[in-house]
């Protein structure tokens, strides 16, 4: 991209931990406390990734990537987040999947913060959080080492704006920016058949602007835009960079971690669309004779 036209976007933060540490209620406090009731009609969350204004500035939230999809993901070299939270109970200590998370989130280089949560409860320790995080690489702030401590309570909503604030401090440092001056780029988040309207696709737009009526295609899947979503279900008719969208109008689901390409004619994404459909087909007809010489060898 010409540096000229690059541009500020918000940060993508991702919420992992062990099961039952508090990640949803955690972004369900954040959401709840960012977004006044009523302004929208409401807080009904629409897809399973979210944007939110923190002292002015945008930061979305990505809801869905449990570790399945944050690794499948990750297999197909999507790389989505900027920012990893790993919330661990403050009760409970770091637990099998606190250390994948942190393995994760070292793996793909993406800077984390932890989120000491449940300090409400009385067998709350953030000590042993510290020194067990510790033995995994990430030594607080506080005892010289370079990882963000920063304690909640996701039930009762104590320290989640400093969390906020902390997050935006870690983005900032990272200077994230995007081309929003053309055709979009982003990675399938989640998607799934419904009966009445076909396939139903979460995206993130990661560079570019989408808009409603481009095409697009993503793996073998291709269509036009024939309407968009933002997370809270109202309409709208473009979408820059770092915004999650429902969008529907593709001709098959596609998966999860594909990465989606906008253009402005609908022939350019069939052509691509078919060209990998065909390529697909030739690829298991070579497995499959591959297999029968091997037959044949025996
Ligand atoms: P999985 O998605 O199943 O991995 O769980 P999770 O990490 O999303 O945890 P969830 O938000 O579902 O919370 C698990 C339980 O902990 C629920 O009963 C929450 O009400 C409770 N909980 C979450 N945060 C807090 C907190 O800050 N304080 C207290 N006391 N309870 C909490
Ligand atoms: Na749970
Ligand atoms: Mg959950």
């Amino acid at each position: 991209d010409d540096p000229k036209l690059l541009e500020s976007r918000p940060p993508v933060v991702t919420i992992m931990g062990h099961v039952d540490h508090g990640k949803t209620t955690l972004l369900d406090t954040i959401r709840k406390t960012k977004v006044t009731e009523g302004e929208f009609g409401g807080i009904t969350q629409h897809i399973g990734a979210y944007q939110v204004t923190v002292k002015g500035k945008k930061v979305s939230f990505l809801d869905t990537p449990g570790h399945e999809a944050f690794t499948a993901m990750r297999a197909r070299g999507a790389k989505v987040t900027d920012v990893t939270v790993i919330v661990v109970a403050a009760d409970d200590g770091v637990m099998p999947q606190t250390k994948e998370a942190v393995d994760h989130a070292k793996a793909a280089g993406v800077p984390m913060i932890v989120a000491v949560n449940k300090m409400d409860k009385e067998g709350a320790n953030p000590d042993r959080v510290m020194s067990e995080m510790s033995e995994l690489g990430c030594m607080p702030e506080e005892w010289g080492g370079d990882t963000i401590f920063v304690p909640v309570s996701a039930k009762n909503g104590d320290g989640v704006n400093d969390l906020l604030e902390n997050i935006l401090v870690v983005a900032e440092m990272q200077d994230l920016k995007a081309n929003p001056h053309k055709m979009a780029t982003g990675t399938v988040i989640e998607a799934k058949l419904d009966k009445g309207r076909g396939a139903v696709a979460t995206l993130l737009i990661q560079n570019g602007t989408l808009h409603a009526s481009d095409a697009i295609v993503v793996g073998t899947a291709f269509g036009h835009v024939r309407k968009m979503v933002d997370d809270l279900g109202r309409e709208i008719k473009t979408a820059g960079p770092s915004t999650p969208v429902e969008i529907i109008g593709l001709n098959s689901v596609p998966i999860a971690g594909d990465v989606f390409k906008a253009f402005d004619q609908e022939k350019k994404a069939r052509q691509i669309a078919e060209a990998r459909l065909q390529a697909r087909v030739e690829e298991e007809r070579n497995a499959s004779s591959a297999m029968s010489l091997e037959d044949l060898a025996k």
